[in-house]
């Protein structure tokens, strides 16, 4: 039986894991908050798009436009992929503004109607069809692209039970990165929820560490990032600092 793997095409990443991951991972990244774990989760939904394979991004922490705008900073257009559905968010955000009678500002609502890749959850507490909606999604993709959470520290505060959505966790590692073979990435933000970090971090196939460089944080903001673990897959154990570029994403400052 052959592995089948995933590779990034993020500079940083690829040197630390040259071989990728395999395709039934459930991966975590941890980090304090700047230490670039969107821009991280941006440029991977980027690169695989790039490809020709989908990506579903569930966005917990800010709206679709804010997001296509963060893309957009960093020099990577996917306005085409969300129109034609590629680039699915899962809007787990904007629940907010309904409940506070919000609409979107007329000029952006004009460009994102009908974009196949903007789907509203109703509302994100309730479980049940979060799950439904991303059992569905990974479904349709067996076998190619790739979910992408951010962040799961957001999702812990609003969910009523915290333990539920561990729980939830434990069955999208077992259905949608081992059944269906679609790797699952989220983020996780140091400080909170300590208790769970540990208990997700051993319930996932890998962990990504995000840190700035304790050396020098008086002076400086240096982002490193690391591989803690990875299972099945061989990678450095060094960390590796890098640089976030517009046009190029992240990029390899010193090895
Ligand atoms: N478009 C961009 N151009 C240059 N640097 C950026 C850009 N976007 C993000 N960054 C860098 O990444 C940092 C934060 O990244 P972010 O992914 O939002 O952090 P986190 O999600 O870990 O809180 C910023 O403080 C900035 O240094
Ligand atoms: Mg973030």
């Amino acid at each position: 039986m052959k592995p089948e793997r995933f590779k990034f095409g993020v500079e940083p990443l690829d040197f630390l894991l040259p071989q990728g991951i395999l395709r039934s991972s459930l991966i975590g990244v941890f980090g304090e908050t700047g230490t670039g774990k969107s821009v991280l989760l941006n440029e991977i939904a980027y690169r695989t798009l790039k490809r020709g394979d989908r990506v579903l991004m569930v966005l917990l922490e800010d709206t679709p436009a804010s997001r296509l705008m963060n893309f957009a900073a960093l020099g990577f257009d996917v306005m085409g992929y969300v129109r034609k559905g590629d680039l699915e968010f899962l809007d787990c955000f904007s629940y907010r503004l309904r409940e506070k009678g919000i609409d979107l500002p007329e000029d952006l609502a004009k460009v994102l109607d009908g974009a196949k890749g903007i789907v509203n959850v109703e509302d994100p507490r309730n479980l049940d069809t979060f799950w439904d909606q991303i059992e569905r999604d990974a479904r349709s993709m067996r076998g190619r692209g790739i979910v992408l959470i951010d962040s799961l520290t957001e999702f812990l505060t609003i969910t009523p039970d915290p333990s539920s959505l561990l729980d939830l966790m434990k069955v999208v590692k077992a259905v949608v990165s081992k059944h269906y073979m679609v790797p699952v990435i989220y983020t996780f933000h140091f400080g909170f929820f300590d208790d769970f970090r540990y208990v997700l971090e051993v319930a996932s196939d890998g962990v990504l560490d995000l840190r700035f460089n304790p050396e020098v944080i008086k002076e400086l903001l240096i982002k490193q990032m690391r591989v803690r673990r990875m299972s099945g897959s061989r990678h450095r154990p060094d960390w590796v600092t890098f640089d976030v570029e517009p046009g190029k994403g992240l990029v390899i400052l010193r090895k």
